[in-house]
């Protein structure tokens, strides 16, 4: 039976809803007076103890909660920001409990537009933290962007970076170097990440390897949609600061070994097309619907740069402007290209492109100058845009010249430029149409070990093939087989390399 609800019942209810009212006021005005009356406590009232001190010893949700509502009532208030606030310092509670952070750590949120884990740290007991974003938000946040950490070499024993904010940055090594340059000696950072798959864990590893090592990595479920799950990884920064880690993935004969995570990319890749199309300007075509990307499989955010190289560029809409620019899923990070590109007849409108470096030369296995023959290739309909207005391939001894054009153009070693130009901690994606000397360049690659610096090859491979023009008449251009391109990709596939069939 219930109890039928009576007079003294309802009075009691009034009473404390009342009580608890006049609590609130006398919080908020509180909180108020130490907030925007200057952190510092001069005003004499409300003043029992100093800001920080109180913050630190308010239990979760109080003061400290109340404290920001008289900043800005709506947000502060809100569901998201409490729950936001409780998750914070559990995370860091159980960063002080593992020993990567202390109360007394001088600590900075990075990227925090509303500091609600600088609150989390001072609910925690670190008093002494920070926030920074684009727009200062006080009194938790000061204005200041990661590109430019706005704190001098080693201020801080802990660094956080939630909320994906590392994945987000449009230059992720900009972003650690700045957060290893802040932290003291030994300091730790600690990073929230979307991200999950080892490609993305090794490339994580590698972009902090030169100031830090990781110590911690643990998987949560986050506090709200944007990030459902969360993976924290913690770093700590060398006690002599930066050290010089030297590239232990290349060997002294200049080999590389590709590790097991990428082997895993390449069984997870399209497959290649086993047997000769009788019609390969279709089958070939088609195939590119079926690409597996790299970036639709893995996260690449944690790189240092983002690099196109197309290697026989021929004109910009051929495929930079028309396919990679447009159609190439690049997870919103900018890259800049490199076109290279032998045939003057397209030199010219690379000047106005912005973010394309144009190498004008042929790629090629050593520093030479060669004989092109330009042809001009009358017999063969190729479609897409700037292609079949002219091509340029190896002059061959006696078969293939048919009267074209002949011109001595620069070669410059590839492999050794490729080297100088990038390093494993760049997302590197190539494309190469060479007519036929992929032969030459493929095992270049290999040998030098520059093959272990690309994540992601789209190869067009030049065979005897059957022709649209003339039915059952193989092109006489290229001696190479099916079989012979067929292993080329296969060897590719089976060293590690994600090389994809391109048309
Ligand atoms: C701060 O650190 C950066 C890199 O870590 C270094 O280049 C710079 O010289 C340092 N500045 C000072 C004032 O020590
Ligand atoms: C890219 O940025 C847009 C807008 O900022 C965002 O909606 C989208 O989710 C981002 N995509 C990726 C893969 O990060
Ligand atoms: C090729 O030439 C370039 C540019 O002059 C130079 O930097 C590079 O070292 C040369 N490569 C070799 C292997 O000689």
């Amino acid at each position: 039976m219930e109890p039928a609800a009576g007079n003294p019942g309802f009075l009691r209810n009034v009473l404390v809803r009342l009580l608890l009212f006049g609590l609130i006021i006398v919080i908020i005005r509180f909180a108020y007076v130490i907030t925007l009356a200057g952190e510092s406590c001069t005003v004499g009232d409300f003043c029992f103890f100093s800001p920080s001190l109180n913050l630190a010893i308010a239990g979760p949700g109080s003061a400290a909660l109340a404290a920001s509502a008289a900043a800005a009532p709506d947000r502060y208030a809100s569901k998201d920001w409490i729950n936001a606030v409780r998750f914070y310092s559990s995370v860091f509670n159980d960063l002080v409990a593992g020993g990567y952070l202390s109360p007394a750590a001088k600590s900075l949120c990075v990227e925090t537009p509303t500091g609600r884990d600088v609150l989390a740290l001072r609910e925690v007991g670190v008093a002494d933290a920070v926030g920074i974003s684009k727009k200062a938000s006080p009194p938790l946040v000061k204005s200041g962007e990661t590109r430019r950490i706005p704190f001098a070499n080693g201020t801080f024993d802990f660094v956080f970076a939630g909320d994906g904010a590392l994945e987000k940055a449009p230059r992720p090594a900009e972003f650690a170097a700045e957060v290893s340059r802040t932290l003291k000696p030994e300091g730790f950072a600690a990073f929230h990440v979307k991200a999950k798959d080892t490609y993305s864990y090794n490339s994580f590893v590698d972009l902090f390897n030169f100031c830090c090592d990781l110590v911690k990595i643990t998987d949560m479920e986050g506090f709200d949609s944007s990030m459902p799950h969360i993976r924290e990884i913690v770093v700590k920064k060398d006690r002599f600061g930066i050290d010089s880690n030297s590239d232990s993935n290349s060997n002294s004969n200049g080999k590389c070994s590709v590790p097991g995570y990428k082997l895993e990319l390449v069984r997870n890749a399209e497959a290649l097309i086993e047997e000769e199309p009788l019609k390969p300007w279709i089958t070939l075509k088609r195939n590119v619907k079926n690409v597996r990307y790299l970036p639709s499989m893995v996260d690449i955010s944690f790189k240092s740069r983002y690099l196109y190289v197309d290697v026989g560029a021929r004109s910009y809409g051929s495929s930079i402007g028309s396919w990679f620019r447009k159609q190439y899923p690049k997870q919103n990070k900018t890259f800049h290209v490199y076109a290279i590109e032998a045939d003057k007849t397209f030199h010219q409108e690379y000047g106005v492109k912005k973010g394309v470096t144009l190498l004008p030369y042929a790629a090629w296995v050593r520093n030479e100058s060669l004989v092109f023959e330009i042809n001009r290739d009358p017999g063969e309909k190729v479609q897409g845009k700037g292609r079949g207005m002219g091509r340029i391939q190896p002059l061959q001894s006696s078969n293939g010249f048919d009267g074209g054009e002949v011109e001595k153009i620069p070669g410059f070693d590839f492999a050794d430029w490729l080297k100088k130009t990038v390093s494993k901690n760049d997302f590197v994606v190539m494309k190469m149409d060479v007519e036929g000397t992929e032969f030459d360049l493929i095992p270049r690659l290999f040998e030098t070990g520059a093959i272990c610096l690309v994540d992601e090859i789209f190869l067009e491979c030049h065979y005897n093939r059957w022709q649209r023009c003339c039915p059952g008449q193989r092109s006489p251009k290229y001696e190479k087989t099916y079989d012979q391109c067929l292993q080329l990709f296969t060897s590719l596939r089976q060293s590690g390399v994600l090389v994809h069939q391109w048309w």
